[in-house]
């Protein structure tokens, strides 16, 4: 009521929102979308929707990194129970509209699924529909064609105008369909991405920015539109809600330990101030983990250097800038799979996030789910304001080896967070401090009781003052708090610290100070009154202590390790948004996973995951916890002497077949016909074109840029036809397809060498040998076989680097300068943008004669093939395919995550396959760049429940052959689960493809 007025009163200011007075107005004006909308508001402090103030908790999750739709509910869900309450996806334009002007989002690209899921796990989605993502995908998001489409893209430019009308409306409305204010999940929608950097001589294109606002409004999007900055420059403030990135600990792996000493941003409040002051402080990317490229250490590393260590350090600070908006990049990242990635990663897009690529949980989710819960439930954060952001060190501590940033709530009751951390963010030295905090009883000296607080290297820590917890307050604790509740009358407090730390927490009461009592736990209490009416307690964190405090306190003592077991669910209420309650909290501790938790009259259903035996306290209302079942089975319950319920629950992790590929009938198949003689390539495209609107211009006769002629994914093939004059010795060229690309050429059957490829050259200039001297007048051709590894981004706007050619960029005849090609033919993936397998999308296969074939798809005939094992190989440099069928029988009821798993072959190494299982190509490896050897397959791209077909294509870039060093399909986890029953995604068979040759 209150809210609605104020907006009605305020809709006349509101042209504030837009004109963006620089003055800092503290007037908690709220807005929103010039009145389109009144779901989601904001003020400078935070986002509200329908008038409640929210911590957006965030994670980047991209649906086209999973095209097994129906774990999209695990993953969400997963998130959900992190306590976050948002996620943030990518529209990716290239896959939706590969040909200009068909737009499909048919398959794996049907949006509704992944917002379907959201509503059903209660998660809010910002949606990031680009036209331009970046995201380390292929031209960073742009369709293939773009590269042929003259002028600038990302200006202003009418040719790029032009280009994007179709995808942006269309997507436009797929997404105010599901806004929020038509009953979906969608609550923010963002423009462009990362607009933020310029090639020389071109700058901001307001124009450009004004011209998308306009595209999303006149579509229908009527929630406030966001924009990220790369990092905060100021850049499209027009934007509602503008907010910036940031990835402070960088992207290098190989060093995961190693932080600079001033890694941690300090900048970011001033920032805010500057650019967006009547804005919640949004970070719409904060590194959640690091992409790794070829050659590079792996993703086990790139989740070490983004830690639990780093997460209590890097997003602990966040809270030191007041943030209220933060979504971390990625929180579950997927795969690379088809031809997604650009040429700065592999096909595992695990990025090293909380949610690994096969959905188990890292260390890292539990860490926090520690910080979000707590989020949750400290509404006081959402109106805070930095104090001292400039004068931290030493502060409150004297201690000049911490920064402690104090942390007000300005607008209510003056709660304080106390943010500490290491002045030296490298610095793995135990600091012992005391905090000399302003409190509403006075200056305390803390620990109160005698001792020292420690940080003990690469921590931080939020200490809170005259904190409410339910119809308490605390005084302050050292400890932190992951939440608290009220369950039954009763203020469930729930804080930790590392094992063994010394800590206070203290009450304020009115009168009465009640006794504390250990009622579970071995820990010796310190307690004291002080002031007469506050109750001092001092402990050290240690597993888990229970102390009773009066009869309607109940204070969990945990250190980190129990901490982490704490869950804190919300019975879903009723209507479409059922599931987004944060109402009547249960708490669970224990379990791998906790999914869900309902209630029905008195029976507390929980839903969850285990990967061992659990034995579960559960904190729940006793009138709606006289039975509780997991999983559908009855629990046998146990009370505690303080009134919470204990059970324990066997895990059931039944024992599966896995075939031994190896041991399996293999079929084989030369995947190279293209360089016997009888070869007729009559029916590729001819490469004729003499001029290309590409800003690298040709210095060939005509253009070898396989985008030109519509190839923009996967393997190439070109033919170049010519007649001897009698001279040549030899062939050079310079090709370009990516960093760890190759090729390899064959001079009419002959082989005459390779670039192998490495994670440096992203073209590379050879020359190799004829076998002999040709004779004059003779028809020859010489076949180039390259890989492409997606094509660059174009992170620079206004660069065009995304349109860096595949293909050719010169050539020469040695020892004839005369000789000329007559004819060169190009080949891709069959039928180029007009791609035939609508299924698996437009950048599932590329150009192997296989691929054109379609021998990597299933009921493909392969019985008049020869048997052979891709660890066989072949003994000469060339292409062969191998194909074979298994069966899977997994019971339900359990998530046992497999990968297609090689190890690296160290004689006769270079070599380059592809792993397509049951169609859809979910690895690429180079054997001599690496580093990924196991390649996650998720069920519902597996079968899980009958045949399955794997594909693998090898080719060997040496005279000496090559053959895989091994195969196998491995489980990668077992977890006993409850996730929903997966469905497979449609695998259409193979049928035959005309115009293929
Ligand atoms: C959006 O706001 C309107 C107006 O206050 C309200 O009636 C409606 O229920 C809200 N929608 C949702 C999904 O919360």
């Amino acid at each position: 009521m209150l809210f609605s007025k104020l907006v009605a009163l305020l809709s006349a200011t509101l042209v504030l929102a837009s004109s963006k007075p620089r003055s800092v107005q503290k007037l908690n004006i709220i807005r929103d979308t010039d009145g389109l909308q009144t779901n989601v508001t904001w003020d400078e402090y935070s986002l509200m929707i329908n008038g409640e103030r929210m911590f957006m908790f965030s994670g980047e999750v991209h649906p086209y990194r999973m095209p097994s739709q129906s774990l999209y509910l695990d993953i969400l869900q997963k998130v959900k129970s992190m306590g976050f309450n948002t996620v943030s996806f990518y529209v990716f334009w290239g896959i939706v509209e590969p040909k200009r002007g068909v737009i499909s989002f048919e398959g794996f690209r049907d949006l509704q699924p992944f917002f379907d899921a959201a509503m059903e796990a209660g998660i809010y989605l910002m949606a990031r529909p680009g036209p331009y993502i970046n995201a380390e995908t292929t031209a960073g998001g742009f369709p293939g064609w773009g590269t042929y489409t003259p002028s600038l893209w990302r200006t202003s430019n009418t040719t790029y105008y032009e280009a994007w009308q179709n995808y942006v409306s269309t997507t436009a409305h797929i997404l105010a369909e599901n806004q929020i204010t038509n009953g979906g999940p969608i609550i923010l929608v963002q423009s462009e991405n990362e607009y933020t950097g310029w090639a020389p001589g071109y700058s901001e294109d307001f124009t450009y920015e004004a011209e998308l606002l306009s595209a999303w409004r006149t579509a229908g999007i009527k929630v406030p539109i966001t924009f990220n900055d790369a990092s905060p420059e100021g850049h499209y403030l027009t934007v509602n809600i503008w907010g910036y990135d940031s990835y402070p600990n960088g992207f290098d792996c190989s060093s995961p330990y190693t932080w600079a000493s001033n890694a941690v941003p300090t900048y970011f409040w001033s920032a805010h101030e500057e650019y967006a002051p009547e804005e919640p402080n949004a970070v719409y990317e904060y590194q959640g983990g690091a992409f790794d490229g070829w050659g590079g250490s792996g993703y086990d590393t790139c989740a070490i250097l983004t830690g639990p260590d780093f997460e209590r350090v890097f997003y602990k600070n966040e809270l030191a800038t007041s943030t209220t908006y933060l979504n971390l990049y990625m929180i579950y990242g997927g795969t690379n799979w088809g031809g997604i990635a650009h040429p700065g990663v592999y096909t595992s897009y695990d990025y090293g996030s909380a949610i690994a690529e096969d959905r188990t949980l890292r260390e890292k989710y539990y860490e926090l789910k520690l910080q979000a819960n707590f989020l949750r439930v400290s509404p006081a954060y959402l109106t805070t304001r930095p104090m001292n952001s400039y004068s931290n060190q030493g502060a409150f501590t004297g201690n000049q080896a911490l920064l402690t940033t104090q942390v007000l709530d300005v607008v209510g009751n003056q709660t304080g967070f106390y943010v500490i951390r290491q002045a030296n963010a490298s610095s793995n030295a135990m600091e012992m401090y005391t905090l000399t905090l302003p409190t509403s009883v006075g200056n305390l000296t803390v620990p109160v009781l005698g001792g020292q607080l420690t940080l003990d290297g690469k921590d931080s820590k939020v200490h809170v003052v005259d904190y409410a917890a339910g119809a308490n307050t605390l005084l302050y604790s050292t400890a932190e708090i992951t939440t608290w509740a009220t369950i039954d009358g009763r203020d469930i407090i729930v804080v930790y610290g590392n094992a063994g730390e010394l800590h206070e927490t203290a009450f304020k009461f009115d009168g009465t100070v009640p006794a504390a009592t250990v009622v579970s736990g071995s820990e010796q209490l310190k307690s004291e009154t002080i002031n007469s009416t506050n109750l001092v307690i001092q402990y050290t964190t240690t597993g888990q202590t229970v102390v009773e405090v009066g009869s309607d306190v109940l204070l969990y003592i945990l250190d980190r390790a129990n901490a982490y077991e704490f869950w804190v669910l919300y019975p879903p209420t009723t209507g479409a948004y059922a599931n987004y309650s944060t109402a009547d909290p249960i708490l669970v501790k224990g379990g791998y996973f906790i999914r869900s938790v309902d209630v029905s009259g008195s029976t507390l259903a929980l839903l969850g995951d285990l990967n061992s035996t659990a034995s579960f306290e559960i904190i729940a209302p006793a009138a709606s916890s006289a039975q509780v079942t997991f999983n559908g089975e009855p629990l046998t319950l146990e009370k505690t002497s303080y009134g919470t319920l204990t059970a324990e629950k066997t895990v059931s992790l039944p024992q599966v077949n896995i075939p031994t590929l190896e041991s399996l009938t293999w079929k084989t198949a030369d995947s190279l016909p293209e360089i016997t003689p009888t070869y007729d390539d009559s029916s590729w495209t001819t490469a004729n074109h003499t001029t290309t609107v590409n800003p690298t211009q040709p210095s060939t006769p005509v253009v070898l840029y396989a985008g030109d002629y519509g190839y923009h994914t996967g393997n190439i093939l070109w033919r170049a036809h010519f007649t001897s004059l009698g001279a040549e010795t030899g062939f050079t060229l310079n090709v370009q397809g990516g960093s760890a690309f190759g090729y390899s050429v064959w001079l009419d059957s002959s082989f005459i060498g390779s670039w192998v490829g490495d994670a440096v050259y992203e073209s590379y200039q050879s020359s190799f040998s004829f076998p002999g001297t040709l004779s004059k007048g003779s028809a020859h051709v010489l076949t180039i076989l390259q890989d492409h590894m997606g094509y660059e981004e174009d992170w620079t706007a206004a660069s065009d680097d995304f349109k860096a050619p595949r293909g050719l960029l010169s050539y020469s005849f040695e020892g004839s300068n005369a000789t000329t090609v007559d004819l060169w033919k190009v080949i891709g993936n069959l039928g180029g943008e007009d791609y035939v397998d609508t299924t698996r999308g437009p950048l599932n296969e590329g150009g192997l004669y296989g691929e054109r074939q379609g021998w990597h798809l299933p009921d493909f005939d392969d019985s008049y093939w020869a048997d052979g094992l891709p660890t066989n190989g072949i003994s000469s440099a060339g292409v062969s395919f191998y194909r074979t069928t298994f069966e899977l029988d997994i019971p339900s009821g359990v998530d046992y995550p497999m990968a297609i798993v090689t190890t690296n072959m160290t004689t006769n190494p270079y070599f380059r396959s592809q792993f397509y299982v049951n169609g859809y190509q979910f690895g690429k490896y180079v054997n001599s760049v690496g580093p990924q050897q196991a390649f996650p397959v998720p069920q519902g791209i597996l079968n899980y429940n009958g045949l399955n077909t794997l594909a693998v294509s090898l080719w060997a870039h040496e005279n000496e052959g090559a053959k895989l060093s091994s195969i196998a399909l491995e489980v990668l986890a077992q977890v006993e689960s409850s996730m929903a029953a997966v469905v497979n995604q449609p695998m259409p068979p193979w049928t035959p493809r005309p115009g293929a040759s």
